[in-house]
């Protein structure tokens, strides 16, 4: 196994170990962005990437968001990832657990959970040889897809709370779901319990008319979702949704959903504010997994509904400091959440 130290194009990253094993076909990056506030938290992501430097170029960018999504949401934790680039002759569980013998090899420096594209059996093979790893099958830890869900929900309801689309009337309010996997299949089933009028777009067209019949949401095309007329957009598929391009053509009064790096950078953010779309940001909203796996594997908590609802607040709270200084939410999170993790919070929280 060859795990080197890879070059890292200048971001302040502690560690990023280059994964080249021909034995096993494990081929990849982990990058370790903070432990200054405790061991580092990301999942593993499985991809086919055209080069090993989009690879690496994801894998920084990953981990990076993981210790301002820990800082964030008040986490003794930091950030990392793990990305895998998919390739045709690759056995999965021989490559999974050789990516467990690097993950054990780092003694607790790093602590990898599910992301896109790994499976339970996929984690399972991980759990082989470290046991810095998550156990999806864990009935004690529950469904973390589904925790994310349930604070994607809070960051959603402080939103609406906060634009004046007040509880009572929420039965009109209309939500488009981007993505039906994991995440956004549990937030239709939280969005319907809760009354909202629901639309839904998958690429896979199975999945989506399952998740539509199941939930009793309208099925529309991956081309139609982002500029459906609705009052919040949910990204809930894969990062980059939300570019300058598509920016003018949304319809929608706020942008709340599960996707990592939804919006394409601060930038695109700034041009969302400028139009007056509310953004919740993606690492303050999305964090209801990683919340629940630090509550269990850290801090030894058995339920983490509590945890999860102080999304709400924080979200809020963001939401209010942000229109007080008339810029976007996510520089607002960003000042807190670095703030945080290197240790000198220049904003109250
Ligand atoms: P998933 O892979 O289970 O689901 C993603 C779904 O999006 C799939 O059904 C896929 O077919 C669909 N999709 C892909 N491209 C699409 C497009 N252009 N239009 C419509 N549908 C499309 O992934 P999961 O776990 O649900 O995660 C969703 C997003 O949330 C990802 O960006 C992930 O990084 C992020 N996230 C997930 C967490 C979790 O707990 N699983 C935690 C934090 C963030």
């Amino acid at each position: 196994m060859t795990a080197t130290p890879a070059k890292q194009n200048g971001l302040e990253h502690e560690q990023v170990l280059r994964l080249d094993d021909p034995a096993s076909g494990l081929r990849g990056f982990l990058a370790i962005h903070s432990t200054a506030l405790g061991p580092a938290l990301g999942g593993i992501r499985l991809s086919r990437y055209a080069t090993e430097a989009d690879a690496l170029a994801d894998a920084l960018k990953l981990s990076r968001a993981m210790t301002y999504k820990t800082a964030l949401a008040e986490l003794p934790a930091g950030g990392g990832k793990t990305v895998i680039i998919e390739h045709k002759a690759m056995q999965r569980s021989t490559v999974f657990e050789a990516l467990g013998d690097v993950i054990e090899g780092l003694a607790g420096k790093y602590f990898a959970g599910p992301d896109v594209g790994v499976t339970t059996a996929d984690l399972a093979a991980v759990r082989g040889t470290t046991r810095y790893v998550a156990d999806e099958t864990s009935t004690e830890l529950g469904n973390i897809a589904e925790h994310t869900a349930i604070g994607v929900w809070h960051g959603m309801r402080a939103c609406l709370d906060f634009a004046g689309l007040r509880r009572e009337t929420r039965k009109a309010i209309r939500v488009a779901v981007q993505g039906v996997g994991g995440v956004g299949k549990c937030l239709a089933a939280i969005l319907k319990r809760e009354g909202l009028e629901l639309m839904i777009a998958d690429v896979d067209s199975v999945r989506a008319e399952l998740v539509g019949r199941e939930y009793g949401a309208r099925v529309v095309s991956p081309d139609e979702i982002l500029v459906s007329d609705c009052d919040v957009l949910a990204p809930c598929a894969l990062g980059g949704a939300i570019n300058r391009e598509r920016i003018p053509t949304l319809q929608a009064r706020i942008v709340c959903g599960s996707a990592n790096n939804t919006v394409e950078s601060i930038e695109a953010a700034d041009a969302l504010h400028r139009r007056g779309i509310l953004y919740a940001p993606d690492y303050l909203v999305n964090a209801g997994g990683v919340i629940r796996g630090a509550d269990f594997y850290l801090r030894g908590c058995r339920d983490s509904h509590a945890s999860l609802a102080r999304i709400y607040d924080r979200t809020k709270h963001i939401l209010e400091l942000a229109r007080e200084r008339d810029c976007s939410p996510a520089r607002v999170a960003d000042e807190i959440a670095e703030g945080r993790w290197r240790g000198a919070s220049r904003v109250p929280a």
